[in-house]
């Protein structure tokens, strides 16, 4: 099974590329693959208005990741009470309405403050129901983020943390195989 992760953001050292390695490090820990897209490394020739329209080659292995995996797992951060920008862009130059339609699909909300990215998970929850992804109930939010993490990024202070990530993993993953015998029919 292949699990993509998306690390949602485009700033650049962000806490969400770092809690998607440490994701990613457990994902292949228990067997199955992983492919990390991190939004900081997008070209920015992708940002031009031109994208819409006529997407540039740079943006295939975004897109290749996504066509061609059993589950996608998001890390947003919580930006403004909702989620950035970067990652609503790369959701719109997503192929229209192939890219997400089936695809299991599960969140980790991160935040400075005590929301938790809450609002960005439920707001992303929509706009993936939209693009009729198969939607796993349960995520976590990670409130006061910078208190959690590891000085150098690698691993999580508190083991709540680390035991909550890890039963999403197992429990996202056992969904993913339960979503892949759904026949569904889009309309
Ligand atoms: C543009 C911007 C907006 C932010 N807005 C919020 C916010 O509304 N609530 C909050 O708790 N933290 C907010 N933060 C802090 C981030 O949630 C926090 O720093 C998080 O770790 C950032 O994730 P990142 O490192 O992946 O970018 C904001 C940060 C940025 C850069």
């Amino acid at each position: 099974m292949i699990i993509t992760i998306i690390a949602g953001t485009n700033r650049k050292n962000s806490n969400s590329g770092k809690i998607a390695r440490i994701i990613k490090e457990k994902v292949e820990n228990s067997g199955d693959e992983v492919k990390l897209l991190d939004l900081v490394d997008m070209p920015s020739e992708l940002f031009g208005p031109e994208s819409y329209g006529d997407t540039p080659t740079s943006f295939a292995p975004f897109q290749d990741a996504i066509t061609h995996t059993d589950g996608i797992l998001t890390v947003v951060p919580e930006y403004n009470g909702s989620y950035p920008g970067a990652l609503k862009f790369f959701i719109d130059l997503l192929k229209f309405p192939e890219s997400l339609q089936g695809k299991p699909s599960c969140f980790v909300g991160i935040s400075a403050g005590v929301f938790g990215s809450l609002r960005s998970v439920e707001q992303l929850q929509m706009v993936f129901q939209y693009r009729n992804a198969i939607q796993f109930n349960q995520y976590v939010i990670l409130p006061k983020v910078n208190e959690k993490l590891a000085a150098d990024g690698l691993s999580f202070l508190d083991d709540a943390s680390d035991t909550r990530i890890d039963n999403l993993i197992r429990s996202f993953q056992s969904f993913c195989c339960y979503s892949a015998k759904a026949e569904i029919i889009y309309q």
